[in-house]
């Protein structure tokens, strides 16, 4: 039944300037009450899994490329975020997704992630020290700042074969550009993004230079080497834009995957000592985790013809937007959604979205995920919040603890 107090109530919520903190109970409403509802300036909102995964998959749904900024927002090209942006393939509709998407997927391979598993034990291990230094005498220790933002950015910095001690210099500089995302790329926002993006490309394409005169077994050496058999490779400005993708892509989202799975375990208990005793059925876990508190809660497209969402008309060219994370609550698709349960049959969350875009590190944030939370439980017998509070700083777009101090031993 509709009812359209309750919908606007919701999206209000939802989609204020300060976030919202819970959002699950105004999706409830909005699968209840609005499935396809609007905002004031006409975007279409979905929150059921069945129209979310439509127009996720349906490429009718566009992504919004540079014809697409060419034609609302002319001279964002003009800021050097915007135009790196626009080079990545998660911006780019067919065929240039197409094309995009091979090419990297030819460097970025199922069997390069696994053989980052080494590595990624090894660096769990030792911010696990890290964090057992901190912690000792009973001080509290923010997961965040010590373990959970760590881990990724420095897995890239691995994969991407950045020398050691310059991977700590991405980190703000990758923050940036995601801020600017979530902040519609406007305002100081937006100033940022253009100087981190400039450092950023100056960096990245001065490693690639190397790369290019004494190539290593990495991935920036790879994507330099890349080739199609009729020759097409990836230009500089595709490089650079895909290089940035990647790190902003793999960052605070495996962070917050993390951060925010962990914090389910502190609000249970029952939950934290469970997975204690069964940590080989960690992949179950992830999945559980993924779905009830995902990073990215929202994938935007535009629609390029005229056509209807669950019997609502969408004209061409209107903005929808798809709650991923209301999605994976729907329970015509998944029984007790509110309940976190690890024993589920795997599948049928949108975290890492569908179709054609579906991420392409998500085997890597499965792997991360999977070694860190296993390696942490062993090492502390005891992990409680430090009762300080913990703060969200990405709340609606992207959701994460800005702050996760604990108590460990
Ligand atoms: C828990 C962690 C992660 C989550 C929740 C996540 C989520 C997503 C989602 C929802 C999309 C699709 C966006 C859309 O359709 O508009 C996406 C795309 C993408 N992700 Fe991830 N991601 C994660 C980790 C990673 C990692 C570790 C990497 C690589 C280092 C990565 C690289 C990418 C790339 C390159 C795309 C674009 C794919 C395309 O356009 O074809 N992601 N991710």
């Amino acid at each position: 039944m509709s009812d359209p107090a309750a919908v606007r109530r919701a999206l209000r919520a939802l989609f204020s300037p300060l976030g919202c903190p819970d959002p699950y109970p105004h999706y409830a409403v909005l699968r209840e009450h609005g499935p396809v509802s609007r905002l004031p300036d006409g975007t279409v909102v979905v929150s059921r899994h069945a129209d979310c995964d439509r127009v996720l998959r349906d490429p009718l749904f566009r992504v919004e490329d540079d014809a697409y900024l060419a034609r609302t927002w002319p001279e964002g090209r003009d800021h050097l975020s915007v135009f790196s942006l626009m080079g990545e393939m998660v911006n780019q509709n067919s065929p240039h997704h197409e094309r995009l998407r091979r090419l990297v997927g030819r460097a970025f391979t199922p069997r390069r992630v696994a053989g980052l598993r080494p590595a990624v034990e090894k660096l769990v291990d030792g911010l696990l020290d890290g964090l057992a230094e901190r912690a000792a005498g009973g001080a509290p220790v923010d997961l965040m700042e010590h373990f959970a933002l760590p881990l990724p950015i420095t897995v890239i910095g691995e994969l991407l074969g950045i020398p050691e001690e310059d991977r700590a210099w991405f980190a703000p500089r990758v923050q940036a550009v995601t801020s600017a995302i979530e902040q519609n790329l406007a305002g100081e926002a937006l100033e940022r993004a253009d100087e981190a993006t400039a450092e950023l490309w100056d960096r990245l394409g001065a490693l690639a230079a190397r790369r290019q005169e004494d190539p290593r077994a990495d991935l920036v050496s790879t994507l330099i080497a890349v080739r199609e058999e009729d020759g097409d490779r990836l230009t500089r400005r595709e490089l650079l834009a895909n290089l940035v993708l990647l790190y902003s892509a793999g960052y605070e989202t495996t962070s917050n995957l993390i951060g925010n799975g962990t914090a389910v375990l502190l609000d249970r208990p029952d939950l934290l000592a469970r997975l204690r005793g069964e940590p080989e059925r960690i992949d179950a876990w992830v999945e559980e985790m993924l779905r009830f508190d995902p990073p990215i809660q929202i994938a935007s497209r535009w629609a390029g013809e005229d056509t209807e969402l669950g019997g609502v008309a969408v004209a061409q060219g209107s903005q929808v937007v798809a709650l991923l994370a209301s999605a994976n609550r729907d329970p015509a698709r998944h029984g007790d959604p509110d309940v976190f349960r690890p024993d589920r049959a795997p599948g049928g969350s949108l975290t890492f979205g569908a179709g054609a875009h579906y991420c392409l590190g998500a085997a890597l944030a499965r792997l991360e995920a999977a070694i860190a939370f296993p390696r942490l439980l062993a090492r502390f017998p005891s992990i409680a919040h430090a009762g300080t509070g913990a703060p969200r700083n990405r709340m609606t777009s992207l959701r994460g603890y800005a702050e996760l101090p604990l108590l460990l031993s």
